[in-house]
């Protein structure tokens, strides 16, 4: 876990967090000269972006940040932006519907021929199919899991466009940040949400080894609880939590955490978890931690050869021996992502 200060100077230029000290005095040295030049945006200016659910909450904050850093941006939603913002491009996306997603990924590589910037963020809370909900013969109701066709399927969905794009453009790469939650790590009495932020945690965590062959950089947000629209449909709750003491994030704070991990190439595989309007790294806590969590498992400490093996079976499995250099290793567990 690590604790990070993050101001809008740093979407400009990288913030030291890890590496060997050349790498992090050269990194600091970077950060104290975009302090002095303060260009902010600088990083991003010119390039492009694709988010998902960006007409309101968090999603419309990270457009905003985005748009203001000089990055071309198109909104897919179901509704059009709440607010206006100049430049931005609205495309009406249903994010469970792969057809929609497609075609606005299609927009956006028509537009600008690339993919820069891809937000997974469209999400829905639990509907409380896990609860008890019975028919007139008193049978258990078939659960819809409405929430779960949005907020994993369809970032699932938006994830697997990204790769797919920014595999194939030239040059090749691209930054993935997706929308997750701390109930992507603690998930108290919302199961199907904590499913679907668990999962998008997990798919972060498998893709990690294997985007950075093609790359891609893929990373999440965790919010706390956070003051949007979404928020405010539940009368009275917010001005109640902003009164309780409650650590509460603006749209903002979550827009900047998302943004500065667009802006820094240090970040691959990271979580920042915004809480308060505080900002914390939990991937590397979590890795430093499996050894307490999973006991003595061998895989935890693979040797390179062991690594390779396993490596090789993964690669033929998914028929990915064309698509991947056989000196990366896609088969770690404790990686140093
Ligand atoms: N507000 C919080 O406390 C909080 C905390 C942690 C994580 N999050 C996550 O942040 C993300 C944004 O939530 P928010 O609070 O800003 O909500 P919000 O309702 O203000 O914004 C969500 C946006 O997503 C859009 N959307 C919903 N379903 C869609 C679909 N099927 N296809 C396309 N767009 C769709 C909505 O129209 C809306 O514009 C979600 O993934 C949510 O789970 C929110």
């Amino acid at each position: 876990m690590t604790d990070l200060s993050i101001t809008e100077a740093d979407i400009g230029k990288p913030f030291p967090v890890r590496g060997d000290n050349v790498k992090k005095q050269e990194a600091i040295a970077n950060h104290v000269l975009s302090r002095l030049t303060n260009i902010k945006g600088d990083k991003l200016r010119g390039k492009t972006a694709v988010v998902t659910g960006g007409s309101s909450g968090i999603g419309l904050s990270i457009v905003q940040k985005l748009a203001a850093s000089g990055v071309k941006v198109l909104v897919g939603d179901v509704q059009p932006l709440r607010e206006a913002v100049e430049g931005v491009l609205y495309m009406q996306t249903d994010t469970s519907r792969w057809e929609d997603l497609l075609s606005l990924f299609k927009r956006a590589v028509k537009e600008w021929s690339r993919i820069d910037i891809v937000i997974p963020n469209a999400g829905i809370g639990d509907r409380g199919d896990f609860f008890d909900k019975v028919d007139e013969s008193g049978d258990p109701v078939k659960p819809k899991f409405d929430c779960l066709s949005v907020t994993l399927i369809g970032q699932m969905y938006t994830v697997k466009l990204a790769m797919h794009y920014m595999r194939r453009q030239v040059p090749q790469g691209g930054v993935i940040v997706s929308t997750v939650s701390r109930a992507g790590y603690v998930a108290e009495s919302i199961p199907v949400y904590g499913a679907a932020k668990h999962g998008m945690v997990g798919l972060m965590r498998a893709l990690r080894p294997l985007t950075k062959t093609w790359n891609i950089r893929i990373n999440s947000i965790a919010p706390g609880i956070t003051d949007t629209p979404a928020l405010r449909t539940l009368p009275d709750l917010v001005p109640k939590l902003w009164q309780s003491g409650i650590p509460m994030n603006t749209s903002d704070d979550c827009a900047l955490a998302a943004v500065f991990l667009c802006a820094n190439e240090d970040y691959n595989g990271n979580t920042i978890f915004i809480n308060g309007g505080k900002f914390r790294e939990v991937e590397s806590g979590y890795e430093r931690h499996l050894k307490d969590i999973m006991g003595n498992d061998k895989r935890l400490s693979l040797s390179r050869e062991e690594k390779k093996m396993l490596g090789e079976w993964i690669r033929s499995m998914f028929k990915m021996r064309a698509e991947t250099s056989s000196k990366e290793d896609i088969f770690t567990p404790s990686s140093k992502y």
